[in-house]
């Protein structure tokens, strides 16, 4: 989405300035604006937020304050969405810089999916085949899969939508992260190579044969994390002999490789309470976004806690959400003015919650 530029005033604030001023209007808001901030964002905007989490927990933590008008959310596109799908009509949900997207999410769209959907359902009865999204996505997809007796799911609780989508049909397609699709399915017992294959959009039948499509329990979406397909095995090896004894902890959008090499995966709340819980003197190498390995490093100084990536590797739309647009967005809300207003139409929005309200059950 396109996002003009901040205006002069606000781009040019210092650090110290944009705190001062968001502090204030936080203040002079009080009840009337609740902040959400997800893990991966920086220091100085979690600093000013009221809750912190992964995507499960915030896509819950949105609905805490109905007397709220506010919901600022500081994390990506479809995170606020979700989170105006969630609540109730009369509060606004803000996301203050339009452009912080997920290229993940942009790997699916409708068209694309219901290409998908239409040639799956030339051989198979529609009713056999199950869709899941990841939260990863746009709300129209939402939609899509709510409308279809589907569901939605997070890295929190993916095995436990995905079994009960296979507990509805017998085939799962799972969009758009093929990495978390295939992990899960790996956890759930099923063979990465012959219960799965993989759809790309691009192609006729996704690239795959009609037999192996009739084969097939999973049906995983070609799309990607950029941040998180960076992770290697190699990096797990080179950290295991630089630091005998070391606990690797993955995000589950990592490749199926890198998931199997660590010892240990889950959503970023998991990864966070894992370390954050671990015995004193322990070492970690943490295969995440880097704000959130960083803050985790910090807020245990007891452990030894690294990325697996020695280069850094920020969540570049995430990393959109700069103080200064939180300023912007707070102080127009306090003048009367909400800017970036997330809003969903009220027909994608009906499914979509289907789906949303499904995901929120199954944990
Ligand atoms: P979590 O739900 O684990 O926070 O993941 C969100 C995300 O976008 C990871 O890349
Ligand atoms: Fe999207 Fe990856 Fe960024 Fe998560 S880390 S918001 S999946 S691009």
């Amino acid at each position: 989405m396109y996002q003009a530029p901040l205006p002069e005033e606000y781009a040019t604030l210092t650090k110290e300035e944009a705190r001062e001023r968001i502090r204030k209007a936080k203040e002079t808001l009080g009840s009337r604006v609740v902040i959400l901030g997800h893990h991966y964002q920086r220091d100085e905007i979690i600093e000013h937020a009221d809750y912190r989490g992964d995507s499960f927990k915030l896509a819950k933590d949105a609905n805490r304050h109905p007397e709220a008008d506010y919901i600022v959310f500081c994390g990506v596109h479809f995170m606020a969405e979700s989170a105006d799908i969630l609540t109730p009509d009369h509060q606004k949900v803000i996301l203050p810089n339009l452009a912080a997207g997920c290229s993940m999410a942009d790997m699916a769209n409708l068209f694309q999916v219901r290409n998908c959907w239409k040639q799956l359902s030339e051989l198979f009865p529609p009713e056999s085949i199950v869709p899941v999204t990841y939260i990863n996505s746009a709300a129209n997809l939402k939609a899509f899969v709510g409308e279809r007796g589907g569901t939605v799911c997070t890295s929190t609780n993916a095995p436990v939508a995905v079994e009960w989508a296979l507990g509805q049909g017998e085939r799962v397609l799972f969009f758009p992260d093929q990495h978390l699709g295939r992990n899960t399915g790996v956890k759930l017992g099923f063979d990465p190579y012959e219960d799965m294959v993989v759809w790309d959009p691009h192609r006729p039948l996704g690239g795959n044969t009609e037999e192996d499509l009739k084969k097939a329990k999973f049906i995983l979406w070609k799309g990607h994390c950029s941040v998180h397909q960076r992770f290697t095995v190699e990096q797990i090896e080179k950290a295991r002999k630089e630091h005998p004894g070391v606990k690797v902890i993955v995000h589950p959008e990592c490749t199926y490789e890198v998931v199997q090499a660590a010892d240990f995966n889950g959503s970023t709340e998991v990864i966070i309470r894992t370390v954050t819980e671990a015995e004193p003197g322990t070492t970690w190498a943490v295969g995440t976004e880097i704000n959130l390995v960083q803050r985790l490093a910090k807020e245990n100084p007891d452990k030894t806690v690294f990325c697996l990536d020695p280069m850094i590797c920020p969540c570049s739309t995430m990393y959109r959400i700069h103080p200064s647009f939180l300023c912007w967005a707070l102080e127009n809300l306090v003048a009367g003015t909400p800017v970036n207003v997330i809003e969903v139409p009220p027909k994608v929005k009906h499914f979509a919650k289907t789906g949303l309200d499904r995901m929120l059950t199954l944990i």
